[in-house]
Formats: C-alpha cells, structure tokens, sequence
C-alpha cells in the first residue's frame, strides 16, 4: 500500500493552488515571502490574504524595506487585515532580523525567540523556505489528521494528538527530501478537499485510508469542545463631517486592540449601553447630532454594538481636537482604518446623505 505522502505529493503535483507567496518551478519561496505570508495566514482566510500580500510585497519588497519603514506606514498598508498585534511582531521582527545580518536562522529555537513566531509560523517557515522536514500545524492540518485517524477527543485538548500524528505523516514516500511541497500540500488538502463543511472525499487522495470516511463520521470529526459565549460590548461614535465633507478622526493607541488604527471619536466599550447624553462627554463638540445607525462587529472575544451619531458643520462648532484629524475621503485612501472603522464611517456618510445634513 502506498504511503500517505506518496499519496499526498502526487495529488499536490497535479492540482496544488497557484498563490503569490508559492515559488515557481521546483524552488523554494524566498523566506521573507514565507514570513509575510504566514504572519498574514495566522488568523486569516487566503483568498482575504492575496491582495494584502501583493499589496505590502509592493511597498516593502525586502526585509530591509520592512525593517527601514515607520511602523505607522506598515500599519497602514496592513490595515484591514485585522489583528493588529500581529503588523507590530512582523515589524519588530524584521528589524531584529536585520540585526542578525539579514539572514534567517534556521532552527526551531532561534526563529520562535523572534517576535510573534510561535510553534506553527516557526515550523512553517522552516518547513516551507528552507524544506527541512518538519510538518506546520495549523487549523488545516489539525482537521485532515482527526478525519484521518480517526480522533474522537475534541479540540483543543486533541491538539497534541493531531500534531504528534500529523509529525508521523511525512515519515516514508518522499516527504523529507519535499518537506516544502509537503507541508504546503497538506494545506491545500486542508483547504480545497477536507473542509470544514461537506468535504469532497470522492477527490481526497487519503480516502483510502481515512478513518472518518470509513466509518462515516466526517461531518462529526474533528469535534470541538462547545465555545463558550462571548460577552457583548456597546459604544457611541460620533462621524463629524464639514462641509468640504472631511471628517473628523482620531488614532487608537499603537498597542491596543486595533492599535495605531483612525477612528471616529466615541465613547469606550464597555457591556453597558450608553445613553447620547452619557456619551456626549466623549463626543468631540457639544452639538445637536442625529442618529445615523448601527455597527455589529465580532471580535475574537467580544461581539461589539456600535451606535453612530452624525452631525454638519461649518465651521466648527468649538470641537475639542486633542490630536483629533480632518481626512477628506481622498486623502483617507491610504490610511490605516480597520475594517470596523470602514463600516461605521460607511454608516455615517449615508446617514448624513439620507438625513440631507
Ligand atoms: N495556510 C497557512 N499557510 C499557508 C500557505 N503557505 N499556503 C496556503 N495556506 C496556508
């Protein structure tokens, strides 16, 4: 019977994904495109990771460009993404690369003493740019191995589990000398055959050995401990516009969540909900403003309701601009918004517009 590689490397011969980040031909990819990508792959779909890649490998085509850039422009070209902690390691960490002479250490030790590398975006660069045979377990690779063998316990207790057996996977068949197709074909199983929903086990080239399919538990498999519900939290935003149609903003502190990103002035998040005349000592001037909206938004560990207030002037009706901007919508181009903040801007320029301000 054949190996699982042998099994996994000839289906990834024939139907790997093309993606920026991949070499061409039979290389492996430049590391500091592999470090772009897996920070940017951390918590965060590829087909959503694309055109950021492109996007920053434009602007900061080496390590040195990285290191060399104000971290409130890396912050801009990543902003969007989400998960903002993860653009200040990615910078910290290019600059400490620097240090070292540019070059990559190669061992599990010295990349995870780097910032924001862990156990998987140590072993994925390890395993993809410098093809050593290590097998990078993310999501992915941790659904492929409790279908495969068949594991009952839930994540994330399983977790362990998943990783010592997916580490038996690349064992025989050609894995070690291909540990970067390996690893990038385990991926792509992960993602495109074994999903989450309705995997498409007729093309799996595991099914033959796969111990879900064989006794019909792949929609049950891998099980997961209940998630337990996350709390709510409420806020007041205020989206000032005047009548050259600039906006006022302000920026969140670098090291928070969405830190270094713009947003509208508000109040804090808190579980409570807010009354306007409670949130008006956040509000940035002491105006009748018109209700203009809601915003949901999931955060990792909290579900935030956010309300918008609108209001136009001309001038300014004394605005309190403690480091508060005006951007007009061109100049917010190239600024550093979250997604969220794109949304409640959204929500206040229509408002604005349907309440004819
Ligand atoms: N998920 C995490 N890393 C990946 C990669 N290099 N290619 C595709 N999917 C991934």
């Amino acid at each position: 019977m054949a190996f699982y590689a042998e099994l996994i490397l000839n289906w990834y011969d024939q139907n790997k994904r093309e993606l920026p980040w991949r070499a061409l031909s039979e290389q492996v990819p430049d590391p500091y495109h592999v470090l772009i990508s897996e920070f940017m792959l951390q918590q965060t779909q590829v087909a959503t990771v694309i055109p950021y890649y492109k996007r920053f490998l434009e602007r900061f085509p080496t390590l040195q460009d990285l290191a060399k850039a104000e971290l409130e422009e890396v912050i801009a070209v990543w902003s969007g993404l989400g998960y903002y902690v993860r653009v200040r390691n990615l910078h910290r960490c290019a600059k400490q690369l620097c240090t070292m002479g540019g070059k990559f250490p190669q061992t599990m030790e010295e990349l995870k003493a780097l910032p924001g590398i862990g156990n998987y975006t140590a072993a994925a660069i390890l395993a993809i740019a410098f093809n050593k045979a290590v097998v990078p377990v993310d999501g992915n690779v941790e659904r492929v191995t409790a279908r495969l063998f068949g594991i009952m316990e839930p994540l994330p207790s399983a977790k362990a589990k998943c990783a010592r057996l997916a580490a038996t996977l690349n064992r025989y068949g050609g894995a070690t000398e291909r540990a970067s197709d390996f690893a990038q074909a385990l991926f792509d199983i992960g993602a495109t055959i074994c999903k989450p929903k309705k995997p498409l086990c007729l093309l799996c080239p595991l099914a033959i050995r796969c111990e879900a399919l064989r006794k019909n538990l792949t929609d049950e498999l891998p099980r997961r401990k209940p998630k337990v519900t996350r709390p709510v939290k409420n806020g007041i935003h205020f989206c000032l516009m005047n009548h050259t149609g600039d906006v006022l903003f302000r920026k969140r502190p670098v090291n928070g969540l969405l830190g270094g990103t713009l947003e509208l002035p508000g109040t804090p998040w808190r579980t409570q909900i807010w009354s306007l005349s409670e949130a008006m000592s956040y509000s940035p001037c002491a105006v009748g403003w018109h209700y203009g909206g809601k915003v949901k938004h999931n955060f990792t560990h909290f579900l935030l309701n956010l309300e918008i207030y609108v209001y136009r002037c001309d001038p300014l009706p004394n605005a309190s601009n403690n480091g508060s901007l005006w951007y007009s919508s061109v100049d917010m181009v190239n600024q550093p918004f979250s997604t969220l903040m794109r949304k409640t801007v959204g929500v206040g320029y229509k408002a604005i517009t349907r309440l004819n301000l």
